[in-house]
């Protein structure tokens, strides 16, 4: 196998990326838009010793769940996966998938919670510029190229609507910051309100889930697991703006972020999560109270430490929503006290291999 040679392909899985996976040629061979059972020719675009990378060229036998994408851009985005399958199965490789990093918990089976709509939810995105090229697009990071995406479906129509005028005559060209030859732009929708912001740092304004409606199921689903409770304490850690925790029923609430929110009837407090000091920090302002609920909800890079965390607060019930399934799987394997008592995939990005899951933790008597 060498860089631009055809070889055949038979799909056997589909990994956590979502590509198609293929071991009949002398290297395993990541094929994305392919499915299991699928057979073919691809070009070879990268290789290590062991893998290679291609891209589909031909398909000699299709999957029953293969579908043609209503995406334009889908052949060449970088930003959708899944758009040639249903929906259904689109779920049921996200659900496998979650089922194989979290196998060391059998007894605790995913509950599924499906997306409501599979295009036209996200109300943020971000795109990349280059004036010399004369290009603004997503930005694939296989090969560094701005992807063109004037008709982005998974954007709300809001945002769709000011995309199409980027694009309409390069108008963009005319918005970008003077004297910047290259940088990104945010477009988002938020609270009724559409912004555009060049330049700044990702999330300006501070983190929002981007899909509401499904940010509005996961919230019920808190609410469900901690129906009838009355907490003394709640400790909400990656808090934003309280999203998860603001329609708890408690007496108080400890909300951390780096980034400093007031929230009604809390003592919010702006720490970083991931400095060594913190956990001291907070541990005298608990002043040796137990808390009943920690919820987290980290960043990818998830929270290493969190039996640290655990021992120190003795949260009794633990709920760690997460958008990286193997670093949530890695931080609650190494727990001591705690056990796994419900999990679930929530499919908050759906057309894309991300999906969002929470883990329900409770303290072993
Ligand atoms: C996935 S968001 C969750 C926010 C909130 N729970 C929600 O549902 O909207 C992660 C949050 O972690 C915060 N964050 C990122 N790095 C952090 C750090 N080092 N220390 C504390 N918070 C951090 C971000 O500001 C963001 O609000």
């Amino acid at each position: 196998m060498s860089l631009n040679n055809i070889v055949p392909f038979h799909i056997e899985s589909v990994d956590s990326l979502g590509q198609g996976v293929s071991k009949i040629t002398d290297k395993i061979t990541f094929i994305p838009k392919t499915l299991p059972g699928e057979k073919g020719a691809a070009r070879v675009l990268a290789e290590k010793s062991k893998i290679a990378f291609a891209q589909c060229e031909k398909l000699t036998t299709t999957s029953p769940h293969r579908v043609s994408s209503p995406c334009p851009h889908f052949a060449t985005c970088p930003g959708c996966h899944y758009l040639h399958t249903d929906y259904q199965y689109e779920l049921e490789l996200k659900l496998k998938s979650m089922n194989s990093l979290f196998r060391n918990f059998p007894d605790a089976a995913p509950q599924v919670i499906a997306s409501t709509q599979r295009l036209h939810y996200r109300n943020r995105i971000q795109l990349h510029y280059d004036v010399r090229k004369q290009k603004i697009g997503f930005r694939d990071a296989k090969n560094n190229r701005i992807v063109e995406v004037p008709e982005c479906l998974i954007a709300r129509a809001e945002i769709a609507q000011v995309l199409k005028s980027f694009y309409q005559n390069q108008h963009w060209l005319k918005l970008v910051p003077k004297n910047s030859m290259s940088g990104h732009v945010e477009i988002y929708y938020h609270q009724q309100q559409m912004k555009i912001s060049w330049n700044q740092p990702y999330a300006e304004g501070g983190f929002s889930q981007v899909h509401e409606e499904m940010n509005a199921k996961l919230k019920a689903e808190i609410e469900k697991i901690t129906q009838g409770k009355n907490y003394d304490l709640v400790l909400d850690l990656f808090a934003g703006d309280g999203n998860l925790s603001n329609k708890l029923a408690f007496k108080r609430r400890i909300a951390v972020d780096i980034y400093p929110k007031k929230l009604p009837g809390s003592d919010f407090v702006s720490h970083n999560l991931y400095a060594a000091e913190t956990i001291k920090k907070l541990n005298a302002q608990l002043k040796n109270q137990q808390a009943d609920l920690l919820i987290l909800d980290p960043p990818r890079s998830g929270l290493k430490n969190l039996d640290e965390w655990l021992e120190m607060t003795k949260a009794h019930e633990v709920i760690y929503v997460s958008c990286d399934p193997h670093t949530q799987v890695r931080d609650i394997s190494a727990l001591k006290n705690y056990v796994v008592k419900e999990l679930y995939l929530l499919d908050l990005f759906p057309s894309t291999f991300h999906f969002e899951t929470m883990a329900v933790l409770e303290r072993k008597k």
